[in-house]
């Protein structure tokens, strides 16, 4: 079997999988979202683009960018951002507080709510006009036009951000926020807005398959070494405290977002987006992990 057939009967088999997940109602927004959808779409360093069912619907990408904001900040920081957060998986849920206050303010990884608040800080300060500028750089990354943040849902965020909230305070009483936090949290809000569909999301996230060079145009982003450290921290932090388990049922550095999305890398070979919103109690998307699982035992392909 080709990898479209195998994508095309995984697919037919998960759509009618009992779905165990829920939506994430903490954003009220999220649960405008018809919960049967279910999309995935594959690209790959040899020019196959190939979805199925709803891989060409916008959703809420959420932690997904998380990835590229830090993508963003490392190409301007360089290796100093390593001072600001680290990079050790937390074992917490992706919001949690508990760490935050024994490590001085400085959180564990990028991708937890604390490390991303962080890194939203930290563009805040460089950047000229830091929404239209960060777009402008999601934009460069691939063809896709179709990028763009979402009013609605970033102010269904704000208005019960409260955890959130607490998070950017407590980091800044460490002095590890510059910007007032009601700065950083509009900002970190309308990043987590950004929507996409999984074709956007496969064709946008292949340069990191691809050792940091840009698909559309050769563009270098990162440094093959940047991008080999991007992936790791995918691979160890990439889905909070479900990060061991992604990696021993699928093996691919990969991220997730509360929207129900997931894009995996797979190096000098593809990316693969799933979209499912329904969430795990560890708020990722149900049926994309048991469809990643699957992909891979099928293709017989991982990164290990
Ligand atoms: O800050 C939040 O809670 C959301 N904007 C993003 C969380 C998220 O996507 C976690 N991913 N699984």
């Amino acid at each position: 079997m080709n990898i479209e057939e195998i994508i095309q009967k995984l697919y037919d088999k998960i759509k009618l999988v009992d779905d165990k997940g829920h939506l994430a109602s903490y954003i009220p927004e999220l649960e405008n979202v018809n919960s049967e959808s279910f999309g995935v779409h594959i690209s790959t360093l040899n020019n196959l683009n190939f979805g199925v069912g709803n891989c060409y619907d916008k959703f809420s990408i959420q932690s997904i960018v998380k990835v590229l904001s830090l993508i963003m900040a490392y190409s301007l920081l360089g290796e100093k951002l390593w001072n600001r957060v680290k990079v050790e998986p937390s074992g917490t849920a992706f919001n949690s507080l508990i760490q935050l206050e024994v490590e001085n303010g400085i959180p564990r990884n990028p991708f937890i709510n604390a490390g991303a608040l962080v890194i939203a800080d930290i563009l805040l300060s460089h950047l000229n006009k830091p929404k239209e500028d960060f777009l402008g750089f999601v934009k460069k990354l691939s063809d896709s036009k179709e990028i763009g943040y979402s009013a609605r849902i970033a102010t269904s965020e704000k208005n019960v951000g409260y955890r959130n909230a607490a998070l950017c305070n407590l980091i800044k009483s460490f002095e590890n926020i510059e910007n007032e936090p009601s700065e950083v949290l509009d900002f970190y809000y309308n990043l987590c807005s950004l929507e996409m569909s999984c074709e956007g999301l496969s064709k946008l996230f292949l340069f990191l398959a691809n050792d940091g060079f840009t698909l559309v145009d050769n563009k270098q982003i990162l440094t093959r070494s940047q991008t080999k450290r991007i992936n790791a921290i995918m691979q160890t932090c990439g889905f909070y405290d479900e990060s061991g388990e992604f990696a021993f049922k699928v093996g691919l550095p990969g991220k997730s977002g509360v929207g129900g999305g997931i894009v995996a890398v797979h190096p000098k070979h593809y990316a693969i987006a799933v979209w499912s919103p329904k969430l795990n109690k560890k708020g990722n998307s149900y049926k994309g992990i048991r469809f990643l699982e699957d992909f891979t035992t099928e293709t017989e392909i991982s990164i290990f």
